[in-house]
């Protein structure tokens, strides 16, 4: 499995404080089964100043020192931007990182509790530029759980592609997420699972758990590209081609959310 989303380089953000920390984050991550992270240090310089010298020399440093201690894992250096008017001009001037090294892929945070006016707007503006969102965790997002169509629509107009969490999946962030998760996972608008561990014990990087839960949603066959061939091709720069997502009907839009309420 490869994780594209997780808080592993340490000193950068409010992921570890310190490589033991980082490295003993990778040891559990390796232990689950994953290969290969995509280091993703917030990039929001208004809050942390990450800076893509430091995040490309804390991720060969890692590296270093995970072949010195033989854990099977290799890190890639890339950020989680947040979105803001000058993303464009500060990805092409490289002072925020792609998830690749080709320069196609940009995982996008945007606020937890809603979502700024125009956001897809800004997701076409980046498209336009050459650039493909991946837009960060929308099952946590309040405005999201309010109106999945307005997902549907922008992932069926192919401005975005979406990272849904891996504790999402699982429940471990409540009942709600849980069921918009399997919601988004039913009708293939959710596109790559991801931990956005932080630490050792906030949202470790770890990942099967969430495999065998999607694969319960959907099975196996359309769970397995989420971790592993959806991933591969966000690592490496390489175009996907997503199945169509399902359609809502409108009668449809909040049954997920009638799941999980009390039945009269
Ligand atoms: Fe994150």
């Amino acid at each position: 499995m490869i994780d594209v989303h997780c808080h592993i380089l340490p000193g950068v953000d409010d992921g570890p404080s310190n490589f033991e920390e980082s490295i003993e984050m990778c040891r559990i991550a390796a232990s689950d089964g994953i290969k290969k992270i995509i280091a993703t240090p917030h990039g929001n310089p208004c809050v942390y100043d990450s800076g893509t010298a430091r995040i490309i020399e804390l991720t060969e440093r890692l590296n270093v020192l995970l072949s010195g201690s033989g854990i099977p894992l290799s890190i890639q250096a890339g950020c989680e931007v947040f979105a803001a008017p000058d993303l464009v001009a500060r990805l092409k001037n490289s002072e925020v990182l792609t998830l690749d090294a080709k320069g196609r892929y940009v995982l996008v945070e945007f606020p937890v509790e809603t979502m700024p006016p125009n956001w897809d707007l800004f997701l076409m503006s980046l498209k336009g530029a050459g650039y493909c969102p991946v837009m960060a965790h929308p099952e946590r997002n309040v405005w999201f759980l309010n109106r999945p169509e307005a997902l549907y629509d922008a992932v069926e107009k192919g401005i975005m592609l979406v990272q849904i969490t891996g504790v999402s999946i699982t429940g471990e962030l409540g009942p709600m997420i849980k069921a918009f998760s399997s919601y988004l996972l039913e009708r293939n608008l959710a596109h790559v699972v991801a931990s956005d561990g932080h630490s050792v014990t906030f949202r470790p990087p770890v990942l099967s758990a969430a495999r065998r839960a999607a694969a319960e949603i959907i099975g196996d066959e359309r769970a397995e590209p989420l971790f592993t061939g959806n991933a591969e091709a966000i690592a490496q720069g390489l175009p996907l081609t997503p199945p169509h997502p399902v359609e809502l009907k409108p009668a449809a839009k909040k049954r997920w959310l009638q799941r999980i309420l009390p039945q009269r």
